[in-house]
């Protein structure tokens, strides 16, 4: 890096036009940019007019990303003339834009969760230095719910576009847009069986490639079946529920019970029984865990798991589904469900 400091620009800036806007906590910022998870992102920063010289090709240009500790700051990318470098988690994911000589911009590729922050744009021109901080926030159609895929009593693939479009409302959920799928996609769902979106599309996503689920030789990704006739076409579907306005809850009580029984048990304790929708958020949003199969109201036996071990799930973290067994089976819990007043 030092050899990069050695190449000292000639500048015929005066002395009186120094100018340093170096503002003081890391946090504060002048532009704050907003981007989706994945995408490529610029954070703009510009060689101010005044500063215009002949000698522009030496101009150093330094982005950092801040930490409210100084001495944790991370360096992002370095560049003089031709010389370029990037850093840590940065390599090669970070490049400037350089529209035209005054353009220091930052573009970031592929941006995560973790690169939101303020990020700190110097030009070093000779006696004139430039300082401009910029925030960015990397936003997730999922930041605030999760998505899980629904299949009906009746078995597989027997919801038309309507059905499932009502199948999540059931679930106190809504039916999930292809963001949400993709963004739960990229966090780890698997599953193979396609399931109805918004937009009329037929998708699942696969992160484990395999062969009855799309071949194993395609990529993880999206499998997508496009867009099928919504009355005749009959599949499963993938519901978006946002955090939980009450409480789920394992109800605590002596006996295996049956279905009526156990919508029963919630009611007497003044909540009702659980949706599916509400184990999928409790699990996913609150870590809930529970090694014990009960009812919820759509006649299914579940329990969800967040932390697998021996017997229950032993292999991944998962909302576990027994089936939807006879109603009159007296051999489970159940799962309640009570709403904030
Ligand atoms: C981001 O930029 C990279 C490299 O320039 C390109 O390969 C990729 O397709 C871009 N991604 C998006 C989502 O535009
Ligand atoms: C909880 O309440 C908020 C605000 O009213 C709402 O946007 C959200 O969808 C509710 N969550 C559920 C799961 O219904």
């Amino acid at each position: 890096m030092t050899s990069l400091l050695c190449i000292i620009v000639f500048s015929l800036t005066l002395a009186g036009s120094v100018s340093s806007q170096l503002t003081g906590t890391p946090t504060s910022y002048s532009v704050k940019v907003l981007a989706d998870l994945g995408a490529n992102v610029t954070l703009p920063c510009r060689l101010p007019k005044e500063s215009h010289s002949f000698f522009t090709v030496g101009i150093r240009v330094k982005w950092t990303k801040l930490a409210d500790d100084e001495a944790l700051n991370e360096d992002v990318l370095l560049s003089m003339g031709f010389h370029k470098k990037t850093y840590g988690s940065f390599e090669d994911r970070v490049y400037l834009q350089e529209l035209d000589s005054e353009d220091a911009s930052l573009v970031i590729t592929d941006v995560s969760k973790d690169d939101t922050g303020t990020y700190r744009c110097e030009i070093i021109n000779g006696m004139l230095d430039t300082v401009q901080q910029i925030g960015l926030e990397v936003q997730s159609a999922l930041t605030d719910g999760m998505v899980f895929p629904y299949s009906p009593p009746l078995g597989r693939y027997s919801f038309n576009f309507d059905d499932a479009v009502q199948a999540c409302l059931d679930q106190d959920a809504v039916i999930a847009s292809f963001e949400h799928l993709f963004e739960a996609w990229k966090d780890g769902l698997d599953w193979c069986n396609a399931g109805w979106l918004d937009d009329g599309t037929v998708q699942y996503p696969i992160t484990k490639p395999r062969q009855p689920c799309g071949g194993a030789n395609k990529g993880p990704g999206l499998r997508n079946y496009g867009r099928r006739d919504k009355y005749m076409s009959l599949f499963d579907v993938f519901c978006f529920i946002r955090p939980l306005n009450g409480s789920f809850y394992w109800l605590t009580q002596p006996e295996r019970l049956n279905f009526d029984e156990a919508v029963q048990a919630c009611f007497d304790d003044g909540a009702e029984i659980a949706k599916v929708g509400h184990i999928f958020a409790a699990w996913k949003l609150e870590g809930y865990d529970r090694c014990d199969a009960g009812w919820l109201a759509d006649g299914s036996v579940r329990y969800p798991i967040s932390r697998p071990r021996k017997n229950c799930s032993p292999a991944e973290a998962a909302v576990r589904v027994v089936g939807f067994p006879d109603k009159q089976e007296k051999l489970y819990g159940v799962y309640c469900f009570r709403p904030e007043p």
